[in-house]
């Protein structure tokens, strides 16, 4: 069952912004109709399906420019709507005066709401389907962009079609008192209207194989919501900066922990442009880093963007710590707890300090509602959550209604270097997730110099920007090889390289073997005590990314 985490629709950086929200009943696009509105430039937010009627009622009634909803989306689900455990939202939604696209199952509900008719998985349809639909304002401006001369369906007369993805069991099969916008082979309501508010489509508008899709999803925002187009990146800077000014006041001050990796380095940037030197970022080597690493980053943020940076070299701590540590959650477990003792002893030294800047993202707040979730696992290991309480800070956050996406973009228009921008994602506790067993100085040596020689040829080759991530792993396994004349053993060193999407899922990289070929002989060369190289060409699931 769905869960985002967020039900607060009042609060944010983006505040003033009229918006849209999307209804989540758990469907597989849900994010995607976010992505894509938010593209159209209009500012939207998901939300869980069972938020309060009131809560709704209290971001319609605002003024508008004052953070006004000015529409409702239902997305999909996997759920059918005779499932007794399905999720259903307050169905007073439906008598709100604000205009309502449901898709697909939220379609589905909207017709199951107003008495209609709705078939239970007999004639499913899934993938291209065609679609005969009647102008109106949801298809506006659709059948002059020449599609209507494409007559392929004897069915259909004179009806303009367009070729629409659909994924669905149930049937809409009757909608009395509604104005049917659309059908298709096996559905004769894929699209309705109702009041000349309440829309539905069975298809997905919000994915690209739905032709004209976005031009839909654009009536529906512009011409059916009368939404202003006001979401872009220059728009969002400029708001955020003027909010982190707001916030820390004339004289606050604001501690970021600052890794490197684009979250961090995005809000650091922020919050400087917005308050200038009353921000100190601390920056702490745990000796996990990768090669270049530190210094890419003080040379970055020190010299280049003069910011303040506090350099904390904490590699001993680390080492010592995780000295005969071999299980990898206490390995996570432990580097979070050190690190959040030093940030703490650190923001202390500092003094006469009110602000902890963070930065965390949207899938991260909306994901970490999902227990057992990865990503809240993921976040409990590098969570500084209880610090702001334990120092007495106020937190900061600009970036928390951004998908990583749009991060990269607010990145580039605050001019961030390109090795920081396209730089592939780093674990929280770094090297340590790629060193299996016990972390020593010497294993660390031997994935730290491998996994720069992976990134390296990646690079020369022009495949780094291609894939998700890329690395070297070692743990305690050795095996012979022939150094000179002698037979001797070595470690064993895997190459992991994988592409995703959002990390969720990921499969290895079909690598050409010349590129394979040149990452393992380089790595045995030149980085002492391997002897063997493997490829890892494991999918995840089973598998995840990193092995510990
Ligand atoms: P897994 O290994 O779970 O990783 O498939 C999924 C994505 O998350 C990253 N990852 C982490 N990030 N702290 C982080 O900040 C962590 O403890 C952590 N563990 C994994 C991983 O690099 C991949 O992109």
């Amino acid at each position: 069952m769905p869960n985002p985490k967020r039900n607060s629709i009042m609060e944010g950086a983006e505040k003033g912004k009229d918006k849209v929200v999307v209804l989540d009943f758990g469907g597989q696009y849900s994010h995607l109709i976010v992505r894509r509105c938010r593209d159209l430039g209009v500012y939207t937010e998901l939300i869980s399906y069972d938020i309060a009627i009131e809560e709704l009622k209290r971001g319609i009634e605002v003024e508008e420019g004052e953070g006004k909803i000015k529409g409702i989306i239902l997305s999909g689900s996997p759920f059918s709507i005779h499932d007794s455990s399905s999720p259903k939202c307050s169905y007073e939604i439906l008598d709100l005066n604000i205009p309502i696209l449901g898709i697909c199952y939220g379609a589905q509900l909207i017709a199951y709401v107003e008495g209609g008719v709705v078939g239970e998985g007999r004639k499913a349809e899934f993938g291209r389907t065609e679609l005969l639909f009647k102008d109106s304002e949801l298809f506006e401006g659709i059948s002059e962009s020449g599609i209507s001369s494409y007559r392929a369906c004897d069915v259909v007369g004179q009806s303009p079609t367009i070729n629409v993805w659909m994924s669905h069991g149930d049937v809409i099969e009757r909608l009395d008192g509604a104005d049917i916008l659309g059908y298709t082979r096996n559905t004769p309501v894929a699209a309705f209207r109702i009041n000349d508010r309440i829309y539905g489509v069975q298809f997905h508008p919000e994915v690209h194989h739905t032709e004209k899709g976005a031009k839909i999803l654009w009536n529906f925002l512009y011409k059916i919501c009368g939404c202003e187009r006001n979401w872009t990146i220059e728009s969002f800077v400029r708001d955020a900066i003027g909010e982190i000014k707001r916030e820390v006041g004339s004289d606050g001050r604001v501690v970021c922990g600052l890794s490197g990796g684009i979250d961090s380095s995005t809000t650091a940037l922020l919050v400087n442009k917005a308050i200038g030197d009353r921000l100190t970022c601390i920056f702490v080597d745990n000796g996990l880093l990768r090669k270049g690493e530190k210094e890419e980053v003080l040379n970055t943020f020190e010299n280049n963007f003069k910011m303040k940076m506090l350099f904390v070299d904490a590699k001993e701590r680390f080492l010592n710590e995780l000295r005969g540590v071999k299980d990898a959650e206490a390995k996570r477990r432990m580097i979070g707890e050190v690190f959040i003792n030093i940030f703490e002893e650190e923001a202390k030294k500092l003094g006469n300090v009110d602000f902890l800047a963070q930065g965390t993202i949207y899938p991260d707040r909306i994901e970490s509602a999902r227990s057992g979730s990865v990503a809240s696992r993921i976040k409990s290991h590098h969570n500084v959550g209880a610090l702001p309480e334990k120092l007495g800070l106020k937190l900061i956050e600009p970036i928390k209604n951004l998908y990583k996406d749009e991060v990269r973009e607010v990145a580039k228009e605050l001019n961030m270097p390109p090795q920081i921008l396209n730089q592939h994602p780093f674990p929280g506790p770094g090297l340590a997730a790629r060193v299996i067993g016990e972390v020593t100085e010497d294993k660390l040596r031997i994935c730290r110099e491998a996994s720069w020689i992976v990134e390296e040829e990646l690079k020369q080759s022009g495949w780094y920007n291609k894939v998700w991530q890329a690395f070297a792993v070692v743990g305690d396994d050795v095996a012979t090889g022939v150094l000179g004349d002698a037979r001797s053993l070595g470690r064993i060193v895997t190459i992991r390289v994988v592409e995703s999407k959002e990390a969720m899922t990921a499969d290895f990289v079909k690598l050409p073997y010349k590129v394979l070929e040149s990452m393992s002989k380089r790595i045995t060369n030149e980085v002492k005590g391997v002897t063997w190289v493997t490829y890892a060409i494991s999918s995840k699931p089973p598998s995840t990314i990193e092995p510990c």
